[in-house]
Order: C-alpha cells, then sequence, then structure tokens
C-alpha cells in the first residue's frame, strides 16, 4: 500500500498519526518533499466503508469550506482518502471565541452551495426513528447539502473556518446544520440555548425555519443523543445527551 500512496505523493519523509478522530482506521498527515497530506482510511470490508465515497463524491462541491481531496485510493483491502493538509486548529467554540463567527461564515457560505446530485441520506429518514411525532419529519426534508456533525474537532480554522469529515453529508432542510451547530455550541463551547441560538440565527436559513420544526429538532436530536449514550454514557457524550435536552426543554417553553 506504501508504494500505491507514494506513487501520488512522492516519497514520504514523515509519518504523523492523528491525534483526535476515532472513527477512521487510518488516519494521519504524512509529509512529503512536495508539502503534506491528510490520509483518512477504512478497510474495504468495514460496515461503514460507504463513508468514503460519500466524502470522495461531495468533495468537489465544497470548494473554500473544505480541504481539496487529491487522491483516492482502492487498493486490495484498503479504501484511503488524500486531502490537502490543513494548518487550522480544531474550532473553540465557548462565547466569545474568535472562532465562532468564523464558523458562522462558514455555515452561510455552506448554505450557498447547490446540493450536488449525488447520493446522499435524507434528513427525514435519519430521524425518523427519533421524532416525538410522524409529522415533524416533514419539517426536515428538503434539498440542501448538510454536514450534520459540527462536533468542534471537524471544524479546522484558520484565516477561516473549514470543515473536513463529510461522511455524514446528507440532504435536507436548509436550516438544520445550525440546529446541529446549536447542540454543539452548547455542548462544546458551554453557551446557553438563547445564546447558541443567537448564533444559529446568522445563518439565513435559520431566519425561516418555523419555530415547531426547531422545536420537533431538538426533541428529536435529544433521542438521539440519549440512545447514543445508553445508560452509561462516557463524559463527551453525556455533555451532549445533556446539552440535547436542556435545548429540547428549552424549546418547549419557549
Ligand atoms: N485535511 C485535513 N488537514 C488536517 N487535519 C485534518 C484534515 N482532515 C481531518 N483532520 C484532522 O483529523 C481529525 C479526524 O479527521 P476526520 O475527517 O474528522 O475523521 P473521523 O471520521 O475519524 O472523525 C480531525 O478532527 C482533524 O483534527
Ligand atoms: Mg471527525
Amino acid at each position: 500500500m506504501l508504494a500505491e500512496v507514494e506513487a501520488r505523493t512522492g516519497p514520504l519523509l514523515k509519518v504523523e498519526p492523528a491525534k483526535e478522530g476515532f472513527n477512521s482506521e487510518i488516519a494521519a498527515r504524512l509529509f512529503t518533499e512536495t508539502g503534506s497530506v491528510y490520509v483518512k482510511g477504512l478497510r474495504a470490508d468495514h460496515p461503514r466503508v460507504w463513508t468514503q465515497r460519500r466524502e470522495a463524491e461531495v468533495n468537489p462541491y465544497l470548494r473554500g469550506i473544505a480541504p481539496v481531496l487529491r487522491w483516492r485510493i482502492e487498493w486490495e483491502e484498503w479504501d484511503l482518502l488524500g486531502f490537502e493538509a490543513l494548518d487550522g486548529h480544531h474550532a473553540d467554540y465557548a462565547p466569545g471565541s474568535p472562532d465562532v463567527p468564523k464558523v458562522a461564515r462558514l455555515l452561510v457560505r455552506l448554505g450557498e452551495v447547490p446540493c450536488p446530485g449525488v447520493e446522499l441520506r435524507h434528513a427525514e429518514q435519519r430521524l425518523e426513528r427519533y421524532a416525538a411525532q410522524p409529522d415533524d419529519l416533514a419539517f426536515f426534508a428538503g434539498d440542501a447539502l448538510l454536514h450534520t456533525d459540527l462536533n468542534n474537532a471537524n471544524v479546522l480554522v484558520g484565516e477561516t473556518a473549514q470543515l473536513v469529515d463529510w461522511a455524514w453529508a446528507t440532504r435536507g432542510a436548509a436550516w438544520l446544520d445550525a440546529g446541529y451547530w446549536v447542540i454543539w455550541l452548547m455542548a462544546a463551547g458551554g453557551h446557553s440555548p438563547e445564546s447558541a441560538e443567537s448564533w444559529a440565527s446568522k445563518v439565513p436559513a435559520w431566519l425561516d425555519a418555523p419555530k415547531e420544526g426547531i422545536t420537533a429538532f431538538a426533541v428529536a436530536n435529544a433521542n438521539v443523543w440519549e440512545e447514543i449514550g445508553g445508560a452509561e454514557p462516557d463524559p463527551w457524550t453525556a455533555r451532549l445527551v445533556t446539552a440535547s435536552k436542556t435545548w429540547a426543554a428549552y424549546r418547549r417553553t419557549a
């Protein structure tokens, strides 16, 4: 496999394993004579190997908001993606952080990307089992391209913020990414629901979102995180369970 990679990159000078991100079986920055490349890979028989194709297919539509995919190698038992390596840091979502307005601008720009005609998950299907009532699902449907995993470790901030990890790219209502961001602003940044929603409102689509739709989304995500957390959530997941429940409770009384 090394030979396959070096055929694209030239000789490797150094390999630095990624410190964060626990989904990929291979995640590393490769240093070459001409620069560096970030590689993520899964085995061809991995149940989530379809996410490699999803990332590869959406990438050409994301210029300026995501690193360029330079190559994909599907070779024997491996599926590897080689991205332009970004130097930014993980977004700091805390109130007052200069990263937060940059992420708001990133989401505004993402909202301007027409949804590509590639195979994508559908938001209303992903949330089907979690909505309080079946009628809520219509709120989540739409034809916008969504990222849906606004974990601050998926946002690299330099001069601008860029989004990595498009494994869960989805088609749905245009305001949903701002909604996913609310939960992460609360969980990772410690925002109150009011503060998180005021950042979401920088995204034009949020202002057009039906109020009951936002509430239904908050409730559905509280159910998602409760299921992920199970009986004994790890500290990170516990923060998401609390944030999503707090938001849903706030919406119900707002
Ligand atoms: N193009 C890139 N340049 C630099 N670092 C990256 C790049 N893509 C991802 N990373 C880093 O690797 C981590 C894991 O990558 P990610 O695509 O999120 O994979 P995972 O599916 O494992 O979460 C990210 O949180 C980020 O720190
Ligand atoms: Mg990630």
